[in-house]
């Protein structure tokens, strides 16, 4: 086998975890390529326990899997070894987790120019998880960031902080008003961090090459979401990494050509969470309705997620840019006991129909959902594992997702639960 990359097709939090946990046992390495602890992405085990892993990617959960940070991640160290404590407190066996020597960490510097940035922007805020994440990638692509790799080299590390604080310091004390930070405190936290962490790094590029040599099968576990990429998302506000398909090759340092899966997940209706356009946004009772019913409440910051009805012009969309073969279709169950399920399947924007996405940021900000109306289904579908034991209606509702959608609709969520799943077409 070759590697599958596992992406979220709209917004974020549609259920990569559970799908990553899903094809776990078939699998010998999980990567995460993109994105830092931004992410939440919750792993139901059959036993019932319940994890939200950030930074580690989900194969952790499932025994014998390598684990990777790739070279693409940002590490906030301190979120890494307090995450590792929290597995190891609980019985999970960490010792297949490595760490790219190449990933860049996220400094506290980050952290507080992430939060001190949104709060300064008021009204025009980005909604970010307050992480750190979008300073950090500023900083990579500036070429001033930390590596990894950086904290074998006391006086490498040294250097590098010190010329970082000489500009943020300045950028926290003059223009925000608060305090700076000491760059030798930094330092040795960092080094005093990286005793928890030092052996981990590897070449993880190396070895992942390696594993496919050997004809071993990698899945790259995706964080955030299509509409949340720098290049292809709903820009300004999206993430600052790439976590579409095209992201996974160069974040964790292997040829596209390797990739013969693409994996998108895809939630049976739309969520958000932060600012930014959302077409299909519910603000009645139906959109509180998918809120409570989908617990839709964010795993990182706890935030209340925004929520919507299906929208077709998205999931195309995720089809073209990610190269989608096969979807995870989740939380079919949450819309069980609705009279119609409404589907979005293009867009008026300035008087005219568009069955695509609008060019331009004005256009999507424009956009009016077209719906069309699916009648709905009573039945608790927990229970269904094939896809005749569900509902005419609830499998006509599939159906023409995936004709709207473009790609195949190969597993079907109706339940958090690993074997709460209906697969009509195995993955691996
Ligand atoms: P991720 O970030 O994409 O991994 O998704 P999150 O973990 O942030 O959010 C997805 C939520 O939906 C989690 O609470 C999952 O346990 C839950 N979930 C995943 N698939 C299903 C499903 O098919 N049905 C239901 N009811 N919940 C699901
Ligand atoms: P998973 O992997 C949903 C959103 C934030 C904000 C924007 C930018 O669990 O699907 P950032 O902190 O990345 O600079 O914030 O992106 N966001 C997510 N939304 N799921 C996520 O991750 C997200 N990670 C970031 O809410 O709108
Ligand atoms: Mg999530």
């Amino acid at each position: 086998m070759a590697a599958i990359v596992l992406i979220g097709a709209q917004w974020g939090d549609e259920g990569k975890g559970k799908a990553t946990d899903l094809l776990g046992e078939k699998l010998q390495w999980v990567v995460r390529y993109q994105g830092g602890n931004n992410a939440g992405h919750t792993v139901v085990l059959p036993n019932g326990e319940t994890f939200a892993l950030h930074l580690i990617p989900s194969g952790i959960l499932t025994p014998g899997v390598n684990n990777v940070i790739g070279n693409g991640v940002v590490v906030d160290p301190s979120v890494l070894l307090a995450e590792l404590k929290g597995l190891e407190d609980r019985d999970v066996d960490t010792s297949r987790l490595l760490l790219s020597a190449d990933a860049h960490l996220l400094m506290p510097y980050h952290v507080a120019i992430d939060k001190v940035t949104e709060r300064f922007l008021g009204n025009s805020k980005i909604g970010t998880t307050g992480r750190g994440i979008g300073p950090c990638y500023q900083d990579k692509i500036a070429r001033v960031g930390v590596r990894v790799a950086d904290v074998l080299d006391e006086k490498i590390l040294t250097q590098k902080v010190e010329a970082a604080l000489e500009v943020k310091n300045q950028i926290l004390t003059k223009i925000y008003n608060r305090k700076g930070l000491d760059p030798n405190e930094v330092v040795d936290g960092t080094l005093e961090l990286a005793e928890g962490f030092k052996h981990r790094i590897s070449d993880t590029r190396l070895l992942l090459n390696q594993a496919l040599e050997r004809g071993e099968t990698i899945l790259l576990e995706g964080s955030q979401g299509t509409l949340l990429d720098v290049d292809h998302g709903t820009y300004p506000y999206v993430t600052s990494s790439n976590p579409t398909a095209g992201g996974a090759a160069v974040g964790a340092g292997i040829g596209p050509g390797r990739i013969d899966t693409v994996l998108g997940i895809l939630k049976a209706y739309t969520t958000r969470v932060g600012e930014g356009p959302f077409p299909t946004e519910l603000f009645d009772e139906w959109g509180a309705y998918l809120a409570k019913t989908g617990g839709e409440v964010g795993v990182t910051t706890g935030r209340a997620r925004r929520t919507g009805w299906f929208d077709a012009v998205i999931a195309r969309y995720a089809t073209r840019v990610n190269g989608i073969t096969d979807y995870f279709l989740t939380k079919l169950d949450v819309l069980s006991s609705l009279e119609t399920v409404p589907i979005c399947v293009a867009y008026e924007v300035d008087g005219e129909r568009v069955d695509d996405m609008p060019m331009t940021q004005t256009g999507f900000h424009h956009a009016k959902p077209i719906y069309e109306e699916m009648p709905g289904w009573w039945e608790d579908i927990s229970g269904c594992r094939t896809f005749e034991d569900l509902p005419k209606n609830a499998q006509d509702y599939v159906l023409r997702l995936e004709e709207l959608s473009g790609a195949h609709i190969s597993c079907i969520g109706v339940g958090p639960g690993r074997d709460q799943t209906i697969v009509r077409r195995e993955i691996v």
